[in-house]
């Protein structure tokens, strides 16, 4: 049985910043709740996160999070004091806690995992997790001996230059059996030169101590400063990337591309240059996307290409080509073989298939049947000031150039709409729609006028 605590009551001075360092986001989640995902494939009994440093919104921004328990720390007197917090909460626990520093965000579940499982086999009263970093400035040493039997922790200011040589460092995260440290928690002293409660302290005291290595030291960088929090986005976009790129996707130029690790991706897909993909985006194989282009929360069919265009929210089918230049919003959905071209936003729109909407347009609340032509400049005048009204065209129905449909109006099948029409009433099916005042030419208009002067 594992019971988990985050670390998270600290400022986190270093990031300079009005925000708690563990709400800073990451690729769109907050650090703290990197730091939750990773443990849950341990299943926990119980997920404990303290807090100090602005409680009230570290506590309000993972409200939504089942089952979390929040344990304050009022005064922030370090790591030790921070875990001396729990122990009115855990009397008489008698499996083990695993802590974790909150600005841990890239650790991997199955390196906790293999952390737990040493600590368990080998029976130890602690188990700490370690690196051997290039540059290992800012984290406290860890010293062993020849059996990863942990002898001594000193944090980087409290080393004497020659232990500050030693490359293996203390990653923040830890297994303790609960009663051994409840035992020693109440003794911790401040002596050192941050006259602060050690938990790294604690970890000497209760026992023999085993320190385990992390695989991929890059896992355990933790985020101190804004620095660090770039360094960690690069690292987190360089392990999504690489996964699709073994899985068959196309990136043209990685650099220049971002996608969030909740992005699905078919093989075959090519991503164009400067493209960023997020959320809860799919998309389906064969499709080009950008270069240039945003799509956020959105699904894309098969085959489909986006050049140079915004799609959030929406539904793109199989085969459509967007863009360049188009917005796509609030629940658009584009059917199959359908064109939206230049200079086009549809929002909460629906074209039917083979629909092509290819310049300067604006389609909201609208629905179109299939094979319907919108022309150049077509507007919906879907807002009245205070409501949003529908718009409805049938199959095969054509608009001419700059003509406005003032919703609510219906245009039936077959429809075609002058030029420059402003259409305020319904339409039925095969007709011709010309509402706009005829052309008056009237010959000679300028002599006449010159002769009047
Ligand atoms: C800590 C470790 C160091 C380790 C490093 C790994 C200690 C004494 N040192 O140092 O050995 O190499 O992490 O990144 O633990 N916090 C509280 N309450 C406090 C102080 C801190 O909750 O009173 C929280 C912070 O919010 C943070 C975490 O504890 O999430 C670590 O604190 P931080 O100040 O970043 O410790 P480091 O100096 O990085
Ligand atoms: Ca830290």
């Amino acid at each position: 049985m594992v019971v988990v605590a985050i670390l998270a009551a600290g400022r986190g001075t270093r990031m300079k910043s009005h925000l708690p360092k563990v709400l800073h986001s990451l690729g769109g989640r907050s650090l703290v709740e990197r730091v939750l995902e990773s443990v849950e494939p341990l299943s926990p009994s119980r997920r404990i996160v303290i807090v100090g440093y602005q409680a009230e919104e570290v506590k309000a921004a993972m409200q939504s999070i089942p089952s979390l328990e929040f344990v304050e720390q009022t005064v922030q007197l370090g790591t030790g004091h921070a875990i001396q917090q729990l122990l009115p909460h855990l009397e008489g626990y008698t499996g083990d806690l695993l802590v974790l520093n909150g600005d841990l965000p890239l650790v991997r579940a199955q390196t906790l995992k293999k952390l737990l499982q040493t600590h368990q086999e080998n029976h130890n009263a602690a188990t700490i997790l370690t690196a051997h970093l290039p540059e290992p400035k800012g984290y406290g040493r860890v010293f062993c001996n020849g059996e990863n039997v942990v002898q001594q922790i000193v944090e980087d200011k409290d080393c004497t230059a020659a232990q500050r040589q030693n490359r293996r460092i203390n990653a923040g995260v830890y297994c303790f059996r609960w009663q051994d440290l409840a035992r020693v928690l109440p003794h911790l002293e401040a002596n050192n030169a941050q006259k602060e409660y050690y938990l790294t302290d604690a970890v000497t005291q209760v026992g023999q101590v085993m320190a385990v290595d992390v695989e991929d030291y890059q896992e355990i960088l933790g985020i101190n400063d804004r620095l660090q929090l770039a360094a960690a986005y690069e690292i987190l976009q360089q392990r999504v990337k690489e996964k699709w790129m073994i899985a068959g996707v196309t990136l043209i130029d990685p650099n220049s591309i971002t996608i969030d690790e909740t992005v699905k991706l078919h093989t075959d897909v090519i991503i164009e240059p400067q493209t960023h993909l997020r959320g809860n985006t799919v998309i389906q194989t064969g499709s080009r996307i950008g270069p240039g282009t945003l799509i956020e929360n959105s699904q894309l069919g098969e085959n489909v290409t986006v050049q140079y265009s915004v799609v959030t929210d929406s539904i793109v089918q199989a085969k459509s080509r967007i863009g360049p230049y188009a917005h796509l919003r609030g629940q658009a959905q584009v059917g199959t073989g359908c064109r939206v071209g230049n200079f086009v936003e549809l929002k909460n729109t629906k074209l039917g298939d083979r629909t092509n909407v290819a310049h300067l347009s604006y389609l909201g609340d609208t629905t179109t049947g299939t094979k319907v032509n919108i022309g150049a400049g077509t507007i919906t005048a879907n807002y009245d000031g205070v409501n949003k009204h529908p718009t409805k065209i049938g199959d095969r129905t054509a608009t001419g150039s700059n003509s406005v449909l003032v919703a609510p109006v219906t245009l039936g099948d077959d429809v075609y709409v002058a030029a420059g029409s402003a259409v305020t009433e319904d339409v039925p099916n095969d007709s011709l729609v010309i509402a706009r005042s005829r052309q008056v030419v009237k010959p000679g208009w300028r002599k006449k006028q010159k002769s009047q002067e």
